[in-house]
């Protein structure tokens, strides 16, 4: 089978598809055909070495980590999936491995797929998804009627936190850029700030929530638009966000949080309920599975909004929708 992985950090050129043997179920894991895999900022973000830290520096590496795709075998112990079951789920975020025509993985790394939704979403569900839903349950508390800005609301983690937020009665400001505007307003937002035109921090207004997904607004920043015991959301800390949300938290009445992502069957869980309920999930580009390096070269480079996936196999990228300009 095919699969692609990488023997040194650095851009998409060092990606690399490779012909391996197909792996084997162990007793307690399932393996699964893969259908589409999401493109994530972690992705690159490893590859470049950012994140030598988490994900050590020994090679090969693989790339890829949350997927979708239908079960083929299962190991003895394996009683909730059968083959022929439609499932989606996320790998280990720093050893990857979803970018592959077959992978293994484990009950607690899967959930049955959302009926409603097509495989390119339900690949591009997982880590945002799952994302989100941690900062919903573990970091910020939102109420009826709380005011949250959402600082890079029509990418992937954006587009999964306007439409929890609103179901959870939040009052949503979104910051986007201006081919983001409509679907930040479509996915409920109350209001919208076009980042390149106006600038959230003089707009006059404070927050109870904010929610930094640009890697653009730090706390130093942010601080001065939230409320007296607001929190801000850092979504991409490194060793000095991480400390200064510490020493952030013990002087001060507002609170500054890190997010790290720790996956969670119950979140792939939650999140399918969120979809059940209606959330709707935006994938605006689809690559085929050997142009690979040309998705890794662009996604980054380029505006997305919602989603980004690879679609793996014969199948025809059908479902992806067209954004309009
Ligand atoms: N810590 C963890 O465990 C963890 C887990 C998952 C994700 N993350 C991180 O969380 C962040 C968000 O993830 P994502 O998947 O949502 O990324 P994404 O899809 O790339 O979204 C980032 C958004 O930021 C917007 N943006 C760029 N510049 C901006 C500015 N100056 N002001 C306001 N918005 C701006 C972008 O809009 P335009 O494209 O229109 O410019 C884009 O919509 C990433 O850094 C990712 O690595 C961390």
């Amino acid at each position: 089978m095919k699969t692609i992985s990488y023997s040194q950090f650095g851009d998409a050129d060092v990606l690399q598809m490779t012909e391996v043997v197909t792996p084997s179920v162990t007793d307690k894991t399932v393996l699964i055909k893969v259908k589409a895999v999401s493109i994530n900022p972690l992705d690159w973000k490893i590859r470049n070495g950012e994140m030598k830290l988490m994900s050590g520096s020994k090679f090969p590496k693989k790339i890829g980590i949350d997927f979708s795709g239908v079960v083929e075998d299962t190991g003895n112990s394996i009683k909730s999936y059968k083959k022929g079951d439609q499932v989606f789920g996320l790998l280990n975020v720093f050893k990857g491995g979803a970018l592959a025509e077959y992978i293994v993985a484990e009950e607690k790394d899967i959930a049955p797929k959302p009926k409603k939704i097509s495989f390119e979403q339900a690949a591009a569900a997982p880590v945002v998804g799952s994302a989100t839903i941690q900062i919903f349950q573990t970091l910020v508390s939102v109420q009826r009627g709380s005011e949250i800005l959402i600082n890079g609301g029509s990418g992937g983690i954006g587009m999964f936190a306007i439409q929890i937020a609103k179901m959870k009665g939040a009052i949503v400001t979104a910051v986007v850029s201006t081919s983001g505007l409509k679907v930040a307003k479509d996915w409920g937002s109350d209001f919208v700030i076009d980042y390149r035109k106006d600038d959230v921090l003089k707009a006059g207004k404070l927050y109870d929530i904010i929610i930094d997904l640009s890697n653009k607004m730090p706390y130093t920043k942010a601080t001065t638009i939230l409320k007296s015991s607001a929190t801000y959301v850092h979504t991409a800390p490194g060793p000095k966000e991480i400390i200064s949300s510490f020493l952030t938290n013990i002087f001060s009445n507002k609170k500054y949080k890190v997010l790290m992502l720790k996956p969670s069957l119950s979140y792939l869980i939650t999140l399918t309920k969120y979809i059940d309920l209606g959330l709707s999930i935006l994938v605006s580009k689809g690559y085929p599975f050997n142009d690979f390096k040309k998705a890794y070269t662009e996604v980054p480079k380029e505006q997305t909004i919602g989603k980004a996936v690879i679609v793996v196999g014969e199948e025809t990228i059908e479902s992806v929708s067209a954004i309009e300009p």
